[in-house]
């Protein structure tokens, strides 16, 4: 037996039943709160329960966890357990694992249509292809479905299908998953609908209105292909989410820039990451990341100049430094100009409202002082010693 609440307020009660331990934690918020083991467990309450549990929260269908060798897992027919890390009330998250490891197998099985959850996240469509023959590296390739036999790749579904692959669906999946990031260490989230006066929290957790009213709809620009789904209502990004895409993008277009074998953005790669920024500048506090967005973009130029652009300068003399010096600001201006389009959505608002310096300025600026104020004295004597060779009639290269 549970003790009720009332009878036991702030109380660990530990059952014995079908030899699984499992704590009972009586808040007193009349909530009863469950964990499958004693620490770091996630707790289990209304709308959730325990199988074999007979508690008052049995009539929520599809809400059933289980206990097995003290992890807490959740059953999906068409996949199998799934492995709850932690469940967050206030903004109704179900954070899982793959306890498999390989959560492009759970996105192409999990058919969430039975069940009360969806993605927590906005989603993206994709398609998976199943190859004989491995495609060149720039294709994003799934290591845990793949064999030496054959590869599977997630690819954009407008992308003609190569001769040696099929294609094996095409799902919606987090962006989070999208090409650039395929690590399966984020784990999945879930998200579940208010069950009003039923659930626990309802009373207690003011927030939940206002994260109702921050799920804004994503920005609907052209070929840009997130889907607005009228069910998803929780598309927060949080930061960590937002940033490691942006990152990805940020990564790929400094190794564009510096010449190493990189597919070109494509108009679509341009949207997601703008409509990422939109989108986590337009949540509701605290999800609202526009001045952590403004700072991470400063920051990436100076993280360049000094992993990059300095270094290439430094070991240079003369004539060789004036030309590193000329190609470094030509591929800085060729970043600013990228990177302030993605970012552009905080010129707009976040900026203007302000009087902040904008993105143009901060991405110029940074140059001005982290790479012409570095060497400024390096670049007179080269320039010196150019004036002087021309003054002793030596032609000088075309490049001035
Ligand atoms: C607390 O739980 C009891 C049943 O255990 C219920 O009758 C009562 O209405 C609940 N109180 C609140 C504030 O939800
Ligand atoms: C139980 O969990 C431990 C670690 O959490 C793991 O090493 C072990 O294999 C598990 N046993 C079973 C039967 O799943
Ligand atoms: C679960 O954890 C408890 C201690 O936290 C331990 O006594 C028990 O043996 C564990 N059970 C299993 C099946 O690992
Ligand atoms: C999910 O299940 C529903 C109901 O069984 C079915 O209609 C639907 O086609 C399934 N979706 C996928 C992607 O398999
Ligand atoms: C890919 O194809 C091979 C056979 O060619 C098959 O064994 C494998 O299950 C397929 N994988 C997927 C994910 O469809």
């Amino acid at each position: 037996m549970i003790p009720s609440c009332k009878a036991m307020p702030a109380y660990i009660f530990f059952i014995l039943l079908s030899s699984i331990f499992l704590d009972t934690e009586a808040s007193n918020r009349n909530c009863t709160s469950i964990k499958c083991t004693h620490d770091g467990a996630p707790d289990i309450r209304s709308p959730f329960h325990v199988r074999g549990q007979h508690s008052r929260h049995r009539g929520h269908h599809g809400y059933e966890l289980h206990c097995n060798n003290n992890t807490t897992l959740i059953h999906f027919p068409s996949y199998g357990d799934l492995v709850v890390k932690s469940i967050s009330y206030d903004v109704r998250k179900l954070d899982l694992i793959d306890p498999k490891n390989c959560i492009h197998q759970v996105f192409l099985n999990l058919n969430l249509s039975l069940t009360p959850f969806r993605y927590y996240h906005s989603l993206k469509e994709y398609s998976y292809l199943n190859c004989s023959f491995r495609l060149s590296p720039s294709f994003t390739r799934v290591p845990c479905l793949s064999s030496s036999g054959y590869h599977v790749y997630t690819v954009e579904p407008s992308l003609s299908v190569p001769d040696s692959c099929k294609v094996v669906r095409t799902i919606t999946v987090p962006f989070r998953y999208s090409p650039y990031l395929s690590d399966s260490s984020f784990g999945l989230g879930l998200t579940w609908d208010f069950l009003g006066q039923q659930d626990c929290e309802a009373n207690q957790v003011q927030s939940i209105s206002q994260i109702e009213t921050c799920q804004q709809t994503p920005a609907k620009v052209g070929g840009y292909k997130i889907i607005p789904s009228t069910t998803m209502k929780h598309q927060v990004i949080e930061w960590e989410q937002g940033w490691s895409y942006m990152q990805a993008g940020i990564t790929k277009l400094k190794r564009i820039i510096q010449g190493l074998p990189e597919p070109q953005f494509s108009s679509e790669d341009y949207m997601m990451l703008y409509a990422t920024v939109y989108n986590m500048c337009t949540q509701n506090p605290p999800y609202d990341y526009s001045q952590q967005l403004y700072d991470k973009y400063r920051e990436t130029f100076q993280n360049y100049i000094t992993s990059t652009v300095l270094p290439s300068l430094k070991g240079k003399r003369g004539e060789f430094m004036l030309q590193e010096f000329v190609k470094s600001w030509t591929n800085h201006k060729v970043m600013v100009r990228w990177l302030s389009r993605f970012f552009h959505y905080l010129d707009r608002y976040f900026i203007a409202d302000r009087s902040l310096a904008n993105l143009d300025e901060v991405g110029l600026n940074s140059f001005r002082d982290f790479v012409y104020r570095e060497t400024k004295v390096d670049a007179r004597v080269a320039v010196i010693g150019l004036i002087n060779k021309e003054r002793e009639g030596r032609k000088l290269t075309e490049t001035y």
